[in-house]
């Protein structure tokens, strides 16, 4: 995916996101902000943050949650969403996610829901979650991976091309995320025992970050 394509993309998605695949993401986006446990000056970034179907589970009263999307359309909702809540504790502003205008270790959690197969470079948007997100901070990942079946593998690198015409890709593999990032995975799980989502938290760990692009380097 390129992000020129992937902004028009979403720009239309914007109009029945959250109608449609808003619906899907719900429960799981959910469940992911309440293991987060917020306190009163955690620092949020929610990375791709889309429609803010997000939003309706940060806390009100805790946290300062910062949303960037490419996408104009996704972002105008996410901005209703604000309005209608009067929300004081949330900014979001068009940015891309693999090149972020913050410093490093700003953020307590880093939130990238269904995001990490969109983006044309998924461990670059990694990487930078690991940059900008403090030491020991919580990078949260919810997404489809590859399935580690091999018929199901095969199916998913075929199907491949159709979802990227949709506007993600599904042959991702969580364990060549993993190798090419150095990032250490704290706990994963997906709500259903068969569910083509999966909720992966890890703990960031600066040198991992050291690790994973002297892996790319070297790859
Ligand atoms: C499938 S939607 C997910 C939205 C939201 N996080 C959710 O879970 O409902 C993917 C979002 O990622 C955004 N996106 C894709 N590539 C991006 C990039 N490079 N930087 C920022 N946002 C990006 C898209 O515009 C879209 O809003």
């Amino acid at each position: 995916m390129q992000e020129s394509s992937t902004r028009k993309i979403y720009d239309v998605h914007s109009l029945f996101y959250d109608a449609t695949f808003g619906r899907l993401v719900r429960r799981r986006i959910a469940r992911a902000i309440s293991h987060m446990n917020l306190r009163q000056n955690d620092r949020v970034l929610d990375l791709g943050i889309g429609t803010g179907c997000s939003l309706n589970f940060y806390p009100k009263d805790r946290g300062k949650i910062v949303g960037v999307d490419l996408s104009a359309g996704m972002l105008r909702e996410a901005r209703k969403k604000i309005h209608e809540q009067e929300r004081q504790n949330v900014t979001v502003f068009q940015a891309d996610a693999m090149r972020l205008p913050f410093g490093d270790n700003t953020f307590d959690y880093v939130f990238i829901s269904h995001v990490i197969s969109v983006v044309s470079d998924p461990y670059r948007l990694v990487q930078e979650a690991q940059r900008v997100a403090k030491a020991g901070a919580r990078i949260v990942i919810v997404n489809h991976f590859q399935s580690t079946n091999r018929f199901l593998a095969m199916l998913e690198k075929w199907l491949c091309p159709l979802c990227t015409k949709l506007g993600w890709r599904s042959d991702l593999a969580l364990q060549d995320l993993i190798r090419r990032t150095g990032a250490e995975i704290e706990y994963r799980y997906k709500l259903e025992s068969i569910d083509l989502w999966e909720t992966v938290v890890m703990a960031n760990n600066k040198s991992a970050l050291q690790n994973g692009l002297a892996h790319v380097a070297a790859a």
